[in-house]
């Protein structure tokens, strides 16, 4: 047992999806969440800059003591994940769990016909991450698209309405057009556009959310490793940290999250 909060972060509030899949399955863990606002957004940025804001952030929460910490950013997890875990993982024995293996898992079970269709940032598209992963299983099709107007979109609050259609066909119309039957929302902001997504993608395309594929492994992690939090430590104290401005972070935070939203702190 270990009663230590989980580190999670993302460039805003997208991480808080991956959150949400968390506490559903463990509702008695303690939660310090950084949205890194001051940077983001992440995606139209240089790799090398993406990786030393994701760092800085990681080395932030684990001064503040957390017992795992959670890429909860495909971007950042695309550019920074083998830093991270030599600097976290083997350096101090803090298990760093991130977004992509998550969910190219899972879209590979879910394909039935191969053609698998993978939606981020443009890091992260530029990455080619989720091709190398899914090469490991032959005979794949794949279909990739960066989709830059989502998260600024996001950010704002606005998940529905015609500017989130009007970007979702622009974006999705060509990946539909590829005939695929899963699409990854290789962002963590993009299970907040689910509805326009799946509208534009239709009924016959499986969506497959890296939050909540991500949540399963940190279940697992915790679980294997004797780290769950005792629920007799009492009600858990979830901090939710903006690197920038309070507003709109703390009025998506309690949005998008919930109930579980106590504390939100700028620094
Ligand atoms: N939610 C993040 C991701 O999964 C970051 C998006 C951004 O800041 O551009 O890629």
């Amino acid at each position: 047992m270990n009663s230590a909060p989980i580190g999670i972060f993302d460039s805003g509030v997208g991480g808080l999806t991956v959150v949400r899949s968390v506490l559903d399955r463990l509702p008695h863990e303690q939660v310090l969440y950084v949205g890194d606002t001051a940077n983001s957004p992440y995606g139209p940025k240089p790799r090398a800059d993406v990786r030393a804001m994701a760092l800085a952030v990681m080395d932030r929460l684990v001064d503040d003591g957390v017992k795992m910490l959670v890429i909860a950013c495909n971007s950042a997890s695309a550019v920074a994940l083998p830093d991270a875990r030599k600097r976290y993982e083997t350096g101090r024995g803090i298990p760093v769990i991130e977004v992509i293996r998550p969910a190219v898992r899972r879209a590979v079970a879910a394909s039935r016909s191969g053609r698998i269709g993978v939606i981020g940032t443009q890091v992260t598209v530029d990455s080619r991450v989720y091709e190398d992963a899914l090469s490991a299983t032959p005979g794949l099709h794949v279909t990739m698209q960066a989709c830059p107007d989502f998260v600024p979109l996001v950010e704002r609050g606005v998940t529905t309405g015609p500017d989130v259609l009007t970007a979702a066909h622009r974006y999705l119309d060509p990946v539909r057009a590829a005939n695929v039957d899963t699409l990854v929302l290789g962002c963590t902001h993009y299970p907040l556009l689910a509805g326009a997504i799946s509208y534009v993608m239709g009924e016959d395309v499986t969506l497959v959310s890296s939050a909540t594929e991500t949540a399963n492994d940190v279940y697992r992690t915790l679980v294997e490793r004797g780290l769950e939090r005792d629920p007799a430590a009492g009600s858990p104290q979830h901090r939710f940290v903006a690197t920038g401005a309070a507003e709109p972070f703390a009025a998506l935070t309690r949005r998008f999250l919930g109930p579980e939203v106590t504390t939100i702190e700028t620094a």
